[in-house]
């Protein structure tokens, strides 16, 4: 049977892979897209969301979501974190890791009439199956709705978030982005009673796509495969040159790690059951930590340290092939 999920993005390049690969699966029914401010403001991350949807000739429902974050910016102009999202290729051009529009022609479909945190609120209040939501932006959306309805996280299945980092950060020396960018949103979406699978920059570093990943998905020859190969390409020269990873010429590709756990849960090793808080303030602000003592209390989150980029690259391939 199908897994039924919501997938809740700031398409970026890694999310567009997520919805790709969310929608190309057969082991996954995604059931809506909710868009959050992030990687770019809300009208790029809708727009972009949009422009992948008509990529893959798909329907499913897009549901614009928050455009600021519970409490950070509210009274300060917003720090931007280390930019180490940037790069440069061999003339000298700048390239970001996420471009503000994606190369696709400009969408025509609309969004939804609801925005992001009504949908979570009427969608989990009657639905009669429970579902599981992947978070791979900021967790802004998700929060909101908690705060307005606490109780619909009975019918939420499993969250599995893109998010945090133990040994490994890159918005600030102590944050991973995602968290970083909504650090209080994080904290009450860790403590809402939901199952939390909490998929770091520790697991989606060591599960790493290839170039020699990036020709597999050309060779399928497919406008979805094409376009995944020219954003995984761009992801490789960043990292080369702003975040190497263990072995060279290769990239981490954050959100589909988190779909891929729901089609081949071994893609995530060494997942511990244990308590993880979110820094709210000062030099730490939005560092994840994890208590990692045998005896602690409030085990809320299965923290992934390790991905199996072997696992996690088949998946991928086999989505595009189709
Ligand atoms: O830190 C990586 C995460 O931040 C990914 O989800 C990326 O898309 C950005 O949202
Ligand atoms: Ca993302």
């Amino acid at each position: 049977m199908p897994r039924k999920i919501i997938l809740d993005v700031d398409t970026g390049s890694d999310d567009a892979c997520a919805i790709m690969l969310a929608y190309l699966h057969p082991d996954i029914d995604l059931q809506a897209v909710c868009t959050v401010k992030g990687n770019q403001p809300i009208q790029y991350t809708t727009e972009n969301t949009l422009r992948i949807r008509e990529l893959l000739n798909a329907d499913f429902p897009v549901y614009k979501g928050c455009s600021g974050s519970l409490v950070k910016n509210v009274v300060y102009p917003r720090i931007p974190p280390t930019a180490n999202a940037d790069a440069y290729d061999e003339q000298g051009n700048k390239i970001h890791i996420h471009q503000e529009l994606f190369d696709l022609p400009e969408s025509k479909g609309d969004i939804e009439e609801l925005n992001a945190p009504n949908f979570y609120v009427d969608y989990l209040s009657k639905t009669r199956e429970k579902i599981t939501i992947v978070a791979v932006g900021p967790l802004t959306n998700l929060a909101v709705a908690l705060i307005m309805k606490p109780e619909i996280a009975e019918n939420i299945e499993e969250i599995v978030i893109m998010g945090g980092g133990w040994n490994i950060t890159n918005a600030t020396l102590a944050a991973e982005f995602n968290i970083y960018d909504d650090p209080e949103a994080a904290q009450r979406v860790l403590h809402c009673g939901a199952k939390i699978t909490m998929v770091p920059l520790d697991a989606t570093h060591s599960a790493y796509i290839s170039r020699e990943d990036a020709q597999d998905l050309r060779k399928i020859n497919t406008p979805a495969s094409l376009f995944a190969a020219d954003l995984i390409d761009v992801r490789i020269l960043v990292h080369d040159y702003a975040q190497p990873l263990e072995v060279p010429h290769t990239c981490a590709l954050h959100d589909p790690l988190c779909i891929a756990y729901l089609i081949d849960p071994e893609v995530l090793q060494d997942v511990k059951l244990c308590n993880v808080e979110v820094s709210l303030s000062g030099l730490t602000e939005g560092q994840t930590c994890v208590d990692q003592r045998a005896i602690q209390e409030n085990r809320n989150v299965n923290f992934a340290f390790k991905g199996d980029h072997e696992r996690f690259s088949k998946i991928l391939l086999e989505a595009f092939r189709g």
